[in-house]
Parts: structure tokens; C-alpha cells; sequence
């Protein structure tokens, strides 16, 4: 599974923040808006060099909601976490980085929006990642080259795009070189989905779907524990990360079909990881095939996120 999302042209809120950006920053004979004072420069020798602050206390509140509602939606869909904490507006230019670190425990998932325009003003500013196979190389027979490419996952701040990636994965912005104009620098939105909760969207109510969390519960113990509750054979889970189902109900409380989510399930090599999420779906299975949910006017959506640490 990828170490990361990235979703190019997302959602409708991009012209309108760079817009205010650009309104607020654009003339620095004018620094009359409140906006402009907003900016902390945060330097960590060694670790984290650039402008930021809270995007709340520069873009208005409608602006930031209709941003945040739109990336709740994307994220319930696609990770199974709906929730988001308070979100980062930080801007590189010339020297800006952020070294290698890992982010735990901020959250299963970290996002960065990039506002950063289209001009090619500067060099660097891509997020990086170590690459997931680096992290269990001495699994694998070492071939053919090892240099930075190979380790490194480099993505350019494109203007419009969403990054999403498993936090605890090193990580880092490469340096900013070419630019000291805030305006053509690299500008950002960034901050972490929330551990997730289960959510219904439907008629079913939570008490409804109790008594299947509960044998689903029974199932996982037997899953982490390696034996299984029907007996059949299961190898000892390895896995850590965030893993989400959604299942849909029918008006009948038969659940018509599940499916899985993105995760960030990482184990000590890549064959373990896949044993683990070929498990996982098989407990999946057996419960949605042997559970029925009570009678209800219409059918549900349930989006079921669960977390091994
Ligand atoms: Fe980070």
C-alpha cells in the first residue's frame, strides 16, 4: 500500500485562498491588514525554518470552513477519518526547510494543501518521505543502486494539490532556494486528521450496531492474540497503523457489501503487512456474512476505522 495520497485539483476553495493570500500580502507599502502581523518565523536550529501561523487568524472564517468541510468529506470517504486538528497556513522562501522528523502521535494521517503559485520562482520546497521500503530494508537482498531517488520520495508543492501520508513515516520539506518574495514562495496548508470514530450516515443509531462492534472486538482480540474464534488457522499480527472499513446496510439490516479504505498498516517486512491485511479482511468477511443489523426505513452507511498500535 502507498505511503501516501496525493489528489491533484482539490476541492473548489484554492483560487479563493490564494486570492486573500495575495490581497493581504501583495503591497508591503500597505501593511495595514491585521493579516500581515499574523506571521510567526519559526526556527528550530536543526530541525524547522519557516513563516507559519494559525490558518484561522488569516483567512476568514467562512473561507477556512467551507476549506475544512470540504477535506472532512474527502477524508471520511477515503481514510475513514472525518475529523481534523487546527490547521497551519506556513510560507517558504529563501532557506526555508524542514528537516527529516515523524509527527506522532498528532494523528493517523498529516495533510499538506499546497497554495504555492504556478511560477517556477524556486528550487526545492517538495515534501519528501523516506520511502517505506527503506524502513525494512534489511528484509530484502539489497540490489542495484541506493542513492537519493531511490530512498526518497520527493513531491512537488503544486498548486491545488492534497498530500496525505502516514505521519509517522520520516518526512520533511526540502529547502527553499531562489526566492525571499512571499509572494512566489511555497504556501501551505497543513495539519493532521484525528483519531477517527465510527460514523453513520443512515437511519441505524450506534446502540443498533453495538452487539456487531462486540463481536468484531472478539474477532481483533483473536486476530492480535494469532488464533481465530472459528478456529481456522491465523499467523501472529505484526502490523501497526490505522486500517478503515465502510460497510452498506440495507433498509433489511443485511450488510450488501464492505469495502477497505487507504491504511497506513506497516509491519517489520512487506510480506507481513500484506498476510496481515489479507487477515484483517477475512475477519471483515465472516462478520458481515454471519451479522444482521435491525430493520430500518432506508439503508445506512457505516465507516468503520480501527487502530493497532
Ligand atoms: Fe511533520
Amino acid at each position: 500500500m502507498a505511503s501516501h495520497l496525493i489528489v491533484d485539483g482539490f476541492g473548489s476553495k484554492a483560487m479563493l485562498l490564494r486570492r486573500r493570500f495575495e490581497e493581504v500580502m501583495a503591497d508591503p507599502e500597505a501593511p495595514r491588514s491585521p493579516e500581515r502581523f499574523s506571521w510567526d518565523w519559526w526556527h528550530v536550529p536543526g530541525r524547522y525554518t519557516h513563516l507559519r501561523t494559525p490558518a484561522a487568524r488569516f483567512f476568514s472564517k467562512e473561507l477556512m470552513e467551507g476549506f475544512r468541510s470540504e477535506l472532512q468529506a474527502w477524508g471520511r470517504i477515503e481514510l475513514g477519518c472525518g475529523e481534523i486538528s487546527p490547521i497551519w497556513l506556513s510560507l517558504y522562501v529563501e532557506g526555508c526547510e524542514q528537516n527529516w522528523h515523524a509527527d506522532h502521535p498528532h494523528g493517523p494521517w498529516a495533510f499538506v494543501y499546497s497554495l504555492t503559485p504556478k511560477s517556477n520562482a524556486f528550487r526545492g520546497g517538495e515534501t519528501q518521505l523516506l520511502r517505506p521500503e527503506v524502513l525494512s530494508r534489511w528484509s530484502f537482498t539489497a540490489q542495484g543502486e541506493f542513492h537519493a531517488d531511490a530512498i526518497i520520495e520527493k513531491i512537488a508543492p503544486k498548486f491545488s494539490r492534497l498530500i496525505a501520508f502516514d505521519p509517522r513515516i520520516p518526512h520533511g520539506v526540502t529547502r527553499v532556494e531562489g526566492t525571499r518574495d512571499p509572494l512566489v514562495g511555497r504556501l501551505v496548508l497543513h495539519g493532521w486528521f484525528t483519531p477517527p470514530q465510527i460514523h453513520i450516515d443512515g437511519p441505524l443509531k450506534p446502540q443498533q450496531i453495538r452487539d456487531f462492534l462486540k463481536q468484531l472486538d472478539v474477532e481483533i482480540f483473536h486476530l492480535l492474540q494469532g488464533d481465530s474464534a472459528s478456529n481456522s488457522k491465523v499467523r501472529i499480527w505484526s502490523s501497526s497503523g490505522h486500517a478503515a472499513f465502510r460497510l452498506r446496510v440495507l433498509a433489511s439490516g443485511k450488510i450488501q457489501s464492505f469495502e477497505t479504505l487507504a491504511d497506513s498498516l506497516r509491519a517489520p517486512t512487506p510480506e507481513q503487512e500484506v498476510r496481515d491485511r489479507k487477515q484483517l479482511v477475512t475477519v471483515m468477511k465472516k462478520l458481515v456474512n454471519r451479522v444482521r443489523f435491525p430493520t430500518r426505513p432506508r439503508g445506512s452507511t457505516i465507516t468503520l476505522p480501527l487502530s493497532f498500535e
